[in-house]
């Protein structure tokens, strides 16, 4: 997979090669579709179209995998140092290249991808003792390469790093537009397009977390003819920076790290630095480095007993009760979830301390007796016995000031002596930099684990960190420290399931999923809104890991109204459950929820592990469509969803992908209320090719009935010869 030869690196995936030539600061020479082993590459030339003119700044313009402060280059750079005598400029040389089976480790916490892989190692030195280790790992089965890198004090004096980023590729010129997945809290990472025309972007987050605003998966997508996409993310859940550099004269250079905001980390003698893993990936089209990514981190991120098992239907009593609740409403709500055939039972939060609203009891994790009518092990104990597993939520990272906990251990807390700490729903932060705190969450969430015997824990983070004690290494240590207890965690309790939340997707990334296979992907469970969520969230992460429930109707959020079957077909396209008072449906909306369940736990299987594709996106046309394909393409799910109402019945068509054009297939619409039922029989090619007409997707009666209503149809393909 790796070859060195001559002053040549040869990375080959399965479908591309990267090709970089040895030099003191090795040049991409090549980066495409795979190319044969060759003995000489000279006719490439220089990476990039730019030509160094001896008066400009610019005398280092070539492509590169390494940039540094002070290297001759008028933009952004990956390695900022600063050394003992405040110098800053930093030159180093290659000094070794070797390649190594397999995927070198951390020393540290972080977390990074896993599989059957070979390595490349670049080892530079500067003259101020630092040493750069740099690390390019191919797999056996993908076209994502990841990369790392460390960076070793071998002088005798501490230095300062300012920054580190983990990737950097320099990828030429051409008409470059980044795709970003941006946002807000209920509002997740929706794609967004910016041509590219001068100075750079940088998508970035500040408050600890990966961040709703702006998600570490980035695109660089070249509009030139054949000019391709690189897709790049960072295994990373703190504050990051992907940075998007053109220059006029060499085009552009992508760079993937942590955020340097702050950032001033003191290295001292015989020290290493490790910076996060970050993977990228290039291909033709946007649609297929989006795949690559979605099957590397469902192959090589996500690990453990859940990696391709398949996740239970959950329901969860926030949206239903919020902090409302005793044991007799809950015992109902459960008795009811089981009937209809629901799996697990998540208690949300409100059952520790005197936690009736948001303003006390979080680091308090005992449960209250008095809600929930005994001890946590009983009440979990009633819950299995009617039927479901039992699931918790907390928020482990976070206290009250008005807690047990805070009036014990006040120094357990981020905060600046002087100044007030902050507090965001009436919450602080726990210090994980101390290990003090670390042990605290270990054995708080253990006995929560223990005593409950739950299956499945909620892992929320409410806020980010602006109390800032010693910055300047704050943001990376909090992070390491969130590994360390997660790590343990996990390690403690191989078959737990762990979703991660933060504040709905504040903290969706590749760093996460290593420890946690499913994130909630959005307080905002509104149709609306979960569909353009859901399909950016998909541009990068595979629907397995996306948590996606049915709401109530009208939607808590946003007021909309929208139909059973809509909320259905929607939440369906992730790791599914419901979030709504069970307790209050009618006796037929059961019934539609046990229809759904069934045909969930039928198709299940497709749906959270099946080939995805967009047929048709939310942000552009009249319509939003995707499919789950089976890996041997036997079954296919695919729902077609119309976001704006019509005046009239629209007969609508749709086009299909992924489906094997030799097989011919039964294709049916699933049952919906008011719907014209679909049953045919065609072959792949038609139903990729074709425009095939689904029949009229208003129907009065929806239209009527639910105020701001999309409309969805959703179809199984079956093959039948
Ligand atoms: C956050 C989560 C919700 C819920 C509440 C509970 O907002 O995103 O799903 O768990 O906290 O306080």
């Amino acid at each position: 997979m790796i070859r060195i030869q001559h002053t040549y690196a040869k990375l080959d995936t399965l479908h591309t090669t990267l090709l970089l030539q040895l030099k003191d600061l090795p040049e991409i020479i090549y980066y495409g579709e795979r190319l044969r082993d060759a003995e000489d590459y000279s006719y490439f030339g220089s990476g990039t179209d730019g030509a160094p003119l001896s008066s400009a700044d610019d005398v280092c313009s070539n492509a590169c995998v390494l940039s540094s402060s002070g290297d001759g280059s008028n933009r952004e750079t990956m390695l900022h140092i600063v050394a003992a005598d405040g110098s800053g400029t930093l030159r180093p040389v290659l000094f070794d290249a070797k390649v190594q089976k397999g995927k070198p480790l951390f020393q540290s916490s972080l977390p990074s991808s896993y599989g059957e892989s070979e390595s490349l190692i670049l080892c530079y030195k500067d003259s101020i003792g630092l040493e750069i280790i740099q690390y390019f790992t191919v797999f056996k089965d993908s076209d994502v390469i990841a990369t790392s890198v460390r960076l070793r004090n071998t002088g005798e004096k501490s230095v300062h790093i300012r920054r580190c980023m983990s990737l950097q590729l320099d990828l030429g010129k051409g008409d470059w537009e980044a795709v970003t997945l941006d946002g807000a809290s209920q509002r997740e990472r929706c794609p967004h397009r910016t041509l590219l025309r001068g100075g750079s972007l940088s998508a970035a987050s500040f408050a600890g977390l990966s961040s709703n605003a702006h998600n570490p998966y980035v695109i660089a997508r070249n509009r030139s003819n054949r000019g391709g996409c690189i897709a790049c993310n960072l295994v990373w859940s703190g504050n990051h920076r992907q940075i998007f550099d053109l220059s006029p004269l060499s085009g552009l250079r992508l760079l993937s790290g942590i955020n340097d905001y702050l950032f001033n980390y003191k290295l001292d003698p015989s020290e290493t630095f490790e910076a996060p893993e970050a993977v990228f990936v290039r291909g033709e089209e946007e649609t297929e480095v989006c795949e690559q990514m979605r099957a590397f981190a469902a192959e090589h991120i996500v690990r453990g007993e859940w990696k391709k098992k398949v996740r239970p239907i959950l329901i969860n009593s926030w949206e239903g009760f919020l902090f409302s609740f005793d044991q007799k409403k809950l015992m109902e709500f459960c008795r009811r979830a089981a009937q209809v055939g629901i799996e697990l039972f998540v208690l949300d939060d409100g059952w520790f301390g005197k936690r009736d609203d948001d303003t006390c009891s979080l680091g308090d994790w005992k449960v209250n007796r008095q809600k929930m009518g005994g001890t946590l092990r009983e009440f979990a104990d009633k819950v299995r016995k009617s039927g479901l597993m039992f699931g918790i939520w907390m928020e482990p990272e976070m206290i009250s000031k008005d807690s047990d906990l805070f009036r014990a251990h006040p120094e357990y807390v981020l905060s600046v002596p002087q100044k007030e700490t902050m507090e965001i729903r009436h919450q602080r932060v726990l210090d994980l930099t101390n290990p003090k705190v670390r042990q605290y969450m270990i054995e708080a969430i253990s006995s929560v684990v223990e005593e409950s015997g739950a299956s499945y824990l909620k892992w929320d983070c409410n806020r980010g960190i602006f109390d800032l004690p010693g910055a300047e290494e704050l943001f990376y240590r909090y992070t390491l420290g969130l590994y360390e207890v997660l790590d343990t965690i996990t390690k403690k309790y191989p078959k737990l399931l762990i979703e991660s939340c933060a504040s709905g997707g504040n903290r969706y990334d590749l760093g996460m999923l290593c420890f946690t296979p499913q994130i909630w992907a959005s307080d905002n469970t509104d149709a609306r809104s979960r569909l353009a969520i859901q399909e950016g969230t998909l541009y990068g992460y595979p629907q397995s890991s996306m948590g996606a429930h049915v709401g109530a109707s009208p939607n808590p959020h946003t007021f909309n109204s929208s139909s059973p079957d809509t909320r259905f077909s929607v939440a369906s396209a992730g790791a599914f459950g419901y979030e709504c008072d069970i307790t209050a449906l009618s006796e037929e909306m059961l019934e539609t929820v046990r229809a759904q369940v069934v045909f969930y736990k039928q198709w299940r299987e497709v749906m959270q592990f099946g080939r995805y594709y967009r047929t048709d996106s939310v942000f552009d046309g009249e319509a939003s469509g995707w499919i789950f394909v089976s890996e041997d393409k036997s079954r296919a799910v695919a729902v077609v969803a119309l976001p704006e109402k019509g005046c009239s019945a629209i007969p609508f068509r749709a086009r299909f992908q992924g489906l094997d054009p030799n097989a011919l297939y039964e294709v049916s619409s699933r049952p919906q209320k008011g719907a014209v039922p679909v049953f045919f029989k065609a072959y792949g090619d038609a139903l990729c090719h074709g425009n095939i007409r689904l029949g009229n997707l208003f129907t009065e009666s929806e239209m009527h009935e639910y105020s701001n209503q999309v409309v969805t149809r959703m179809f199984t393909f079956t093959r039948i010869g």
